[in-house]
């Protein structure tokens, strides 16, 4: 029996950039509530309205809805400075941040992370993964070796201090001894992350409870899924993947709620394939009928700039796609995209 909650999980059905942005703002906009449980600003999608182009990475699409309730939950990682210069430019956009919540469990992401996350890409040579170096791994990591920094540790700037300083020892030891490279100086972190912490402190709290009361009043909550199904770090294309879990699984873990409180699971592809970063990709096209669908679709990473590969709608993996995310529905964008093509393929099986 479906339960009675006003619930839509949002997730990308191929390797990300499947236009969930555009979905996500059109059902923003009669929402209470938006979501964000993993990821950090490896993801990013613009919203033109108007004259006025938002550029965002981990704030919530809602922003841009006057009462809509949006939220930073407990499974993403937070580079504050990276947060603090998208808010700064929605601001200069006329846009508030009221409405805005961040869970006090969500990982910080700091510049030691993004240095490794370079340093570990260069040495993979021909198994490197084409991250976005955002440390995003990196910090991930650090939250399964549990020592990383959260939210509710820039609480007390003393205690922040300490925790900080022992991780960046360690992390020093891991750049000098292990990779011989430069090491990054604790004074310099804490000074420029002690102000943005401070920034951010109001923004601070229990948001599962937040996200759980909405539900449980009947608020309509959307969850805005990052990346995509085969990027999750379990079901995806392993090793090259993100860190988290862009399912809808991910989503009760990454927000703080009982699976049972999703009602609606919806899935965004498009009606080809692109994948940005190295990994296997089964229709990639690697002809002028990629270049075209390439050139057409605009396909160029929103974060990296990078240009994505483009191939066949695979109809393999969006089966699984159904599967892995239970959908209860599926959203196909870009159609017009492959107008002209005389004859369109769709994979339908592998050998
Ligand atoms: P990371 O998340 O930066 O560690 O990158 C790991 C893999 O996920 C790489 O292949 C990236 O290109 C891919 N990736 C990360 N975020 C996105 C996204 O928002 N859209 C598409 N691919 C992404």
């Amino acid at each position: 029996m479906n339960n009675q909650y006003n619930t839509t999980a949002i997730v990308g059905a191929q390797w990300g950039d499947e236009g969930k942005g555009k979905v996500i703002d059109i059902l923003s906009g009669t929402s209470d509530m938006v979501v964000r449980s993993q990821g950090g600003n490896n993801a990013g999608h613009t919203v033109v309205v108007g004259d006025k182009v938002h550029k965002l990475h981990l704030v919530p699409s809602g922003i841009l809805y006057k009462g809509c309730q949006c939220v930073i939950g407990a499974g993403t990682v937070i580079d504050p400075k990276s947060l603090l210069q998208e808010m700064d430019s929605l601001a200069q956009n006329g846009l508030s941040f009221e409405n805005l919540h961040i869970d006090a469990r969500a990982h910080i992401v700091f510049p030691y992370h993004i240095l490794l996350d370079g340093i570990s890409e260069s040495q993979k040579g021909d198994q490197m993964i084409g991250t976005t170096k955002k440390g995003i791994g990196p910090c991930y990591m650090d939250k399964a070796e549990r020592i990383g920094l959260r939210m509710q540790d820039t609480l007390d700037l003393e205690k922040f201090k300490s925790k900080l300083k022992a991780v960046i020892s360690h992390k020093n030891k891991i750049l000098k001894d292990i990779y011989h490279t430069d090491t990054v100086d604790f004074y310099r972190i804490f000074d420029e992350y002690a102000e943005y912490v401070q920034k951010l402190k109001p923004y601070i709290k229990d948001t599962s409870l937040l996200v759980y009361e909405a539900i449980k009043a009947g608020k309509k909550v959307l969850f805005e899924g990052a990346q995509g199904t085969l990027l999750d770090i379990n079901f995806g294309t392993y090793p090259f993947v993100t860190s988290s879990h862009p399912i809808t699984g991910g989503v009760a873990t990454g927000a703080g709620i009982g699976p049972t409180m999703i009602t609606e699971c919806l899935g965004i592809a498009k009606a080809y394939t692109t994948r940005v970063g190295m990994g296997p990709f089964p229709t990639e096209l690697l002809d002028e009928i990629g270049e075209k669908i390439q050139t057409v679709g605009k396909e160029v990473g929103t974060t990296t700039g990078r240009a994505r590969r483009c191939g066949w709608l695979d109809a393999v993996i969006l089966r699984y796609s159904v599967r892995i995310n239970g959908l209860t529905a599926l959203c196909v964008n870009k159609l017009d995209t492959l107008t002209g093509i005389p004859k369109l393929k769709i994979c339908t099986a592998y050998k």
